[in-house]
């Protein structure tokens, strides 16, 4: 989706959006903000911030926090959300946040890496990489391929006891609308728009590549309640999207170099002067 798609989410935020965040911060990632040691005296960068919701819990225990997206009208809502002084936001593109680089300990993104291009995909994960100091922390949630495999399974298994195998299965597919889902390429794509999902093996190797060490996934949970259209099961466990803690590692130049490589490609040669942030 492009910035003016996001545009028209915006005043509706978490009816058109499902949202990890919907029912407040999840468990998982507020065990993995309480985990960082002084954050008082450190900067963290939630990369689409979206309307905000996040950013009065950075707030309150960063020293400084920048919220970053590339909706004018998301940027707006964030605004009115949050008012701390310590919270700066700013208009800029996931996929070149130069004048971010090395300026962030901990980098959040919440379900904000969702083009389903390859090439942007690349600059995004180095990006994310850049923005951060030597040991600064990513802490991400992702939408998972795999939940919408289970759910597949969920539903086959309903259908099953239902009627023949044959209608089962046409069944299955008609409901998890199968035809707009690539597999392959973890996308799901209706008219103009399509969205990545990620496989945890893709995610270890986009974050590796890009530069990330110290990789661990884990899951934040969406309890069936809060799924809204899709199909619930409440009797079995919950979907989920991948929670991932990586770290960028500690100065050695030879362990950053996959991140700078990807980042510096597009301008080969050049010298590059930091750009000033546009503060919106
Ligand atoms: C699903 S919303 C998530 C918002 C927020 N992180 C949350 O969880 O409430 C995705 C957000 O990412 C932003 N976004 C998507 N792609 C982006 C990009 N390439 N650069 C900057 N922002 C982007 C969108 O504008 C939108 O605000």
């Amino acid at each position: 989706m492009r910035a003016r798609d996001w545009d028209r989410v915006a005043s509706d935020y978490f009816t058109e959006v499902v949202s990890p965040l919907a029912a407040g911060l999840p468990r998982p990632l507020v065990h993995a903000l309480d985990a960082v040691p002084d954050a008082r005296r450190k900067t963290a960068a939630d990369l689409g911030c979206g309307i905000g919701t996040l950013l009065p819990a950075l707030a309150a225990r960063f020293g400084r926090v920048l919220g970053i997206d590339f909706s004018p009208a998301m940027l707006a809502r964030a605004r009115a959300n949050c008012r701390a002084g310590n919270v700066a936001l700013h208009r800029a593109d996931l996929a070149d946040l130069r004048a971010f680089h090395g300026r962030v300990d901990v980098a959040i993104t919440v379900n904000a890496v969702l083009t389903p291009d390859p090439d942007r995909l690349d600059r995004v994960f180095a990006e994310l990489a850049a923005t951060l100091r030597p040991s600064g922390v990513l802490l991400g949630i992702f939408p998972a391929m795999e939940a919408i495999l289970y759910q597949g399974l969920l539903i086959h298994e309903r259908e099953r006891r239902r009627s023949t195998p044959e209608r089962a299965r046409a069944k299955t597919s008609a409901i998890l609308e199968q035809a707009k889902y690539d597999f392959v390429h973890g996308t799901y794509r209706e008219a103009e728009t399509a969205q990545k999902f990620f496989y945890a093996f893709e995610l270890e190797y986009r974050l590796r590549r890009a530069g990330f060490r110290h990789i661990r996934l884990g899951r934040v949970l969406y309890p069936w309640e809060t799924v809204g259209g899709y199909e619930s099961f409440p009797a079995e466990p919950p979907m989920w999207d991948w929670l991932v803690r990586a770290t960028r590692p500690a100065a050695s130049r030879a362990g950053l170099r996959p991140a700078l490589r990807a980042v510096d490609a597009s301008r080969p040669g050049r010298r590059r002067r930091r750009p000033r942030a546009a503060r919106v």
